[in-house]
């Protein structure tokens, strides 16, 4: 069912971080235009839930960590095996990182942000290049 303008008709996307808030409403729009959308995330309940709350057949959870580069991978594979294709990846999963009670700096503080934020892109786009998405 396609309530929109069709503009994403038959578009293979898979959406980072899609399990809640900018993605998940993402995921909304996208399938409303006839995208078909895998909602890649780690929160399972969550993606699950927003995956069927759409109400749209072509909505569908994948656990990825965008921080390892295998289950990106298999993500892209994934997509191609269900779908034949892989037209978008929209690499939105992201995390603020620990912010300490006492504002100090740690490692951690900018380590976890830099792993998932910046090396989460870098292997969307690598797993999709290596993955025979078809583009
Ligand atoms: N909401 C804002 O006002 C705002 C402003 C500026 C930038 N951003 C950025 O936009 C992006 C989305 O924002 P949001 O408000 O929807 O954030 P959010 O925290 O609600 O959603 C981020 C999603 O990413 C997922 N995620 C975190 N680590 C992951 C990992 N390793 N692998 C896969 N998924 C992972 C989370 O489970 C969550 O579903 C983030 O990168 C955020 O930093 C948001």
């Amino acid at each position: 069912m396609v309530l929109g303008t069709g503009r994403l008709e038959g578009k293979v996307t898979i959406i980072t971080g899609a399990a809640s808030v900018i993605c998940e409403a993402t995921t909304w729009l996208f399938a409303e235009h006839g995208a078909y959308v895998i909602i890649a995330d780690i929160q399972d309940e969550l993606g699950h839930q927003v995956a069927s709350s759409t109400g749209f057949d072509q909505a569908s959870y994948w656990h990825c960590d965008v921080w390892d580069e295998t289950q990106v991978k298999e993500t892209v594979a994934y997509a191609v095996e269900k779908y034949g294709a892989l037209h978008v990846m929209y690499s939105n999963a992201g995390i603020m990182g620990p912010l300490p009670a006492s504002w100090k700096w740690t490692q951690t503080c900018t380590i976890s942000p830099l792993a998932v934020n910046v090396l989460g892109v870098g292997s969307g786009n690598q797993g999709c290049s290596e993955g025979h998405g078809g583009w």
